[in-house]
Order: structure tokens, then C-alpha cells, then sequence
């Protein structure tokens, strides 16, 4: 009978979150599709804010929003996409994959803030988060001197 609870419990959950993609599938995001690093870095910030004010106010469209905002953010320009491989090397695979876990994290934050799931919301955006500040204290201040150095 436990057992039976137990399935039963997680098949509502499984539903409800299936429920959730086919009902409340992501609306066509008004970003646009590239941008250049450091205007799409404040956007991200701007994010960041809506997230945190949805949190703090538990409105969970705000949440919805901002985590759908930061999941498809605009990538980089061409022009920056070849300084950050120039100046990365090898490293680029890293940058790729903090990236990664930030588009990942925030879209199962939306998900969450779907299900009006704030501990989930928390785990996700905590991920995020770090995702980053990992990606600042490696790159960050390299890339910012390279991007200078070439002069934009
Ligand atoms: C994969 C790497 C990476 C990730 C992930 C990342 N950033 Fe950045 N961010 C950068 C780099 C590189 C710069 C420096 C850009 C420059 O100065 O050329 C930067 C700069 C910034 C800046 C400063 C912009 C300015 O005005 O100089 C802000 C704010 C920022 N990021 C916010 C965020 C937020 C919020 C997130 C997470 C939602 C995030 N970033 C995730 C790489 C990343």
C-alpha cells in the first residue's frame, strides 16, 4: 500500500510537470538572437533583479519570466564569439560549460516557478548563480582586457 502511495505520488508529479510543458509551453521570447557580451551580461543582471523580486514577493510569473530570459538569452555576436575562442583556447570547452549549466538551471527554475515550487526555485537559481560567478572569477577580467586591448 506504501508503495502504491508512493507511485501514485509520483506519477501526479510526473503529470503535473508534463501538464505543465504542454499547457505552459515558453512563449515566443522577445530577445533578440545575438548580442554583443557586455549589454547582454547587463540584461542577464536585469534578469537576475525580476528573479529576485518574484522570490522575495512569491510571484512566480516574475520568476517564470526572468528564469525563461536568462534560459534563452541571446548568444554572443560573431565578432565576440572569435575574441572569447581567441583569447580562451583550450579553455573555451570551460566557458562553454558554466554556460550550459546556467541555460540548463534556469530553464528547470521555470519549470518550478511553473509549479509554483519555491524550494525547487531556490535549489535551481543557488546553481545558477554560481554558474556565474564561476564563469567571472575565471574569465571574466581576461576577456574584459582582451576585449580592450582590441579596442570595442
Ligand atoms: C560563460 C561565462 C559567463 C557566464 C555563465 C556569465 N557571465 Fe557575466 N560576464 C562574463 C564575461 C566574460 C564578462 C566580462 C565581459 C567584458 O567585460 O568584456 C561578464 C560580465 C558581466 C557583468 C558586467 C557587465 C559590465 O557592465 O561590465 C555582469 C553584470 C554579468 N556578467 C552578469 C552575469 C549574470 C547575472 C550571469 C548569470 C545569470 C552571468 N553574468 C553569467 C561571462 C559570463
Amino acid at each position: 500500500m506504501k508503495h502504491n502511495l508512493f507511485f501514485a505520488t509520483l506519477l501526479v508529479g510526473f503529470v503535473s510537470v508534463i501538464m505543465g510543458w504542454v499547457l505552459h509551453p515558453r512563449e515566443e521570447s522577445p530577445q533578440p538572437e545575438t548580442m554583443p557580451l557586455v549589454p547582454m551580461m547587463q540584461q542577464l543582471l536585469t534578469d537576475m533583479h525580476q528573479v529576485d523580486i518574484g522570490i522575495y514577493t512569491e510571484d512566480f510569473e516574475l520568476i517564470e519570466e526572468g528564469a525563461g530570459n536568462i534560459s534563452d538569452h541571446p548568444t554572443m555576436t560573431e565578432k565576440d564569439k572569435k575574441l572569447v575562442k581567441t583569447t580562451l583556447g583550450a579553455e573555451m570547452e570551460q566557458f562553454v560549460e558554466y554556460d550550459m549549466i546556467v541555460h540548463h538551471h534556469a530553464d528547470s527554475m521555470r519549470l518550478a516557478a511553473l509549479q509554483e515550487n519555491m524550494q525547487e526555485v531556490l535549489h535551481h537559481y543557488r546553481i545558477v548563480q554560481q554558474g556565474c560567478v564561476n564563469c567571472h572569477s575565471n574569465y571574466r577580467e581576461t576577456i574584459s582586457s582582451a576585449r580592450l586591448k582590441d579596442g570595442n
